[in-house]
Parts: structure tokens; sequence; C-alpha cells
């Protein structure tokens, strides 16, 4: 088969760790035979210096016409770089919501799963780790906080900023039936987050979730509120199977999780709608204190192009060969800097990628 992959390097780290998904794919391609064809769209930061916005129309257009978009990072140092004395709506990160929202991509997924090898970077104490943890946190994407109505204005000399946080039960509706369908393939438990007992969106989320629920006997719904659940995933992260949540609180609670994977450079996400067409990006920023220097952890982009075999090509036997192959490097040893611990042997971004793509063999 042919697959067309629009591949989005971004900023700082981003063509980095694309490169070495890439490489990743194309061994994918050559031990399984499938043929995959990349094209370049620009997006973020680097879109902004060549084209003066951080997503052209043309990029949209060409990521919609793709099967499936690997992308890196955007985004840069908020306090250095020119990009953020744009208006909010002309700075890297807008392209990036611009493009979920141009591709309908409402739903995302971030696993959080400690591999055994990498006990030694997780910040949690044994007791609390035991046999490790498996749990994916299913975000909503396109909308709440990020996507309603903003404005900074300015009354009688007192500056006023205001966002809103809307959603509707049809925006709802279909990402908890996303959260019940993967717990249908995973251990049956919906842990539902919110802040019902202050916001109203909150409590519509609480109502619709249980309504949707009732298709879905077999599994468990809970609902947790927010910083409860902030504080549980360091106190007791093996009670999560799948962890459902609006936009913003999705965004703080995965990159907490990522933590107690041992780094945010392990956690991959696959952005999804209504069709094949994903959006596969690493959890992690743009790094730019890093970039170019051949210290980045490929790893949560590999595993992303792992998702997107997965979800976007429906080859399940490739994208577990890929996770495999991540596991039999670590297990061998192999670490990038940010998850080093005393014993490992400390490799850069494409030596991680070459030692990875090498043990992808047909088993
Ligand atoms: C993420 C990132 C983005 C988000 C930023 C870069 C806009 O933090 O994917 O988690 O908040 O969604
Ligand atoms: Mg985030």
């Amino acid at each position: 088969m042919i697959y067309n992959i629009a591949v989005i390097p971004g900023d700082g780290i981003g063509p980095e760790i694309v490169r070495e998904a890439m490489k990743i794919l194309d061994k994918i391609g050559e031990v399984y035979g499938h043929q995959f064809n990349y094209t370049e769209v620009l997006m973020g930061g680097i879109s902004i210096d060549k084209t003066g916005v951080p997503l052209t129309d043309e990029a949209l257009e060409q990521a919609k016409n793709s099967d499936s978009v690997l992308l890196g990072a955007v985004g840069g140092d908020v306090g250095n770089s020119n990009w953020y004395q744009l208006p909010p709506n002309l700075r890297p990160e807008a392209g990036l919501l611009a493009l979920r929202k141009g591709l309908e991509l409402f739903a995302n997924l971030r696993p959080a799963v400690l591999y055994p090898e990498l006990k030694g970077a997780c910040p949690l104490k044994d007791e609390i780790v035991g046999e490790g943890f498996d749990f994916v946190v299913v975000r909503e994407l396109t909308g709440g906080l990020y996507f309603g109505p903003r404005k900074t204005e300015s009354q009688n000399g007192l500056r006023i900023a205001t966002d809103t946080l809307i959603y509707d039960e049809n925006e709802i509706r279909r990402i908890a039936k996303w959260a019940f369908e993967i717990a249908m393939k995973r251990s049956k438990k919906v842990c539902s987050v919110d802040k019902a007992n202050v916001l109203d969106s909150s409590r519509l989320w609480r109502q619709v979730t249980k309504e949707v629920s009732k298709d879905y006997p077999e599994v468990e719904l809970t609902d947790m509120l927010v910083d409860n659940c902030a504080m549980q995933i360091v106190k007791d992260p093996r009670q999560f199977d799948v962890i459902l949540t609006e936009n913003m609180f999705g965004d703080i609670l995965s990159d907490e999780a990522s933590m107690i994977t041992g780094s945010i450079g392990m956690l991959p996400s696959a952005s999804l709608g209504n069709t094949k067409l994903g959006l596969y990006e690493p959890s992690h920023g743009s790094a730019p204190d890093i970039a170019g220097q051949n210290k980045a952890n490929p790893i949560a982009t590999i595993l992303s192009a792992a998702m997107m075999l997965r979800y976007s090509f429906d080859l399940e036997e490739e994208a577990n060969q890929v996770e495999a192959a991540v596991q039999t490097v670590l297990n061998k040893g192999y670490r990038t800097i940010d998850i080093m611990s005393h014993q490992g042997r400390l490799v850069g971004t494409d030596e991680m990628g070459d030692l990875i793509a090498a043990e992808i063999r047909r088993r």
C-alpha cells in the first residue's frame, strides 16, 4: 500500500525528532512492503518566518489531502523569540490550534505507560508505582477555553482579559463515546474529570457523560474533580484506565502523566476525528534550549508514528513492532539524556533512531 503523509517538522527540536520517526516508518515500509510518501508542510514559527502566518490555507489543504499528519513541535522561547511580539492569533501555537480545528480532530489520546526499564527515571516511590501503570488521557481538543471567544480590553484604565469556556452537549457526547469505546478495548474503566463543584460546563459534562455511559453497561464510570485527579495521578496512578476530560484540564493532566512515565520525552499522542485522517505528535513542546544539539529524545515522536500505523492505517502488527523495538532498545540500556540514570548508555537523537530502526524486523 502507498500512504501519503503530511510531515510538519515545525520548530525547535521538531525537525530532529520527526527525522527519526520517518526513519522508523521507512524501515517498517522496507520490512513490510509499504510505501510512505512524505510532503513537507509548514506550520508554526518557521511558517511565520517564511509566509507571515503560522498556518497558510495551502498548508491546511495539504494536510487535509493527506492520509495522515506527522508533527514534531511548534513554538519558541516565549520570553525571547520575536514570534511572541505578534498578536496571539499570529503566534506559532495558533497554527497548531487552527490545524486541529481545521481537520476536526476533537479526540486527543495521550497514553501514559511506565516501561519497567524506566522505573529509575520515574519520580514516584517504588511502593506507589508497583508493577507499573498504564492509562490513557482522552482529551477533548477542539472546544472549551481554547476556542471560546476571548478579548483583552481596557475599561476606565483598567485592563480586563476574558476567555470563555463553552461546551455544547454534542461536543461532550462525541468525546465521551470515544472514551467509552477505548475503555471497551482496555480495562473498561472511565474516570471523567471535571470541576463540577464550580463550573456549569463541567456540570453539563457530568450529565452527558452519564447519559453516554448507559450505552456501555460493561464500563465502570466514575467522576473526579480535576484538582483531586492531579493529586491522585501522583498518589495512586494505578487506579486509572481511561481519563476523560475537557481541553484545558487534559492539557495540564497529560503533562503530569507524562512526567511520571520518566520523561515528557516518552509520551506520544494521536488526535483523531470522524475519519481515518489523524494528527500524530509528541505531547512535549519544541524545547528550543536543546534544539539542533542531537540531545532530544525522539521516542515520543516514534511512538506517535506507531499510533499513526495503528489508528490511521490499521497496521496493528507494524505498530506493535515499533513499540516492541522501542522497548528492546530501552531494555538494552540505551538512553537519551532526559531518561538517563546511572546504568544507562547515553546516546543522541539520531543514534536512538538508528538503534530502534535496527530492531524492526518481521517476527
Ligand atoms: C499540547 C500543547 C499545546 C496545547 C500548545 C502548544 C498550544 O501544550 O499539545 O499539549 O496546549 O494543546
Ligand atoms: Mg500541553
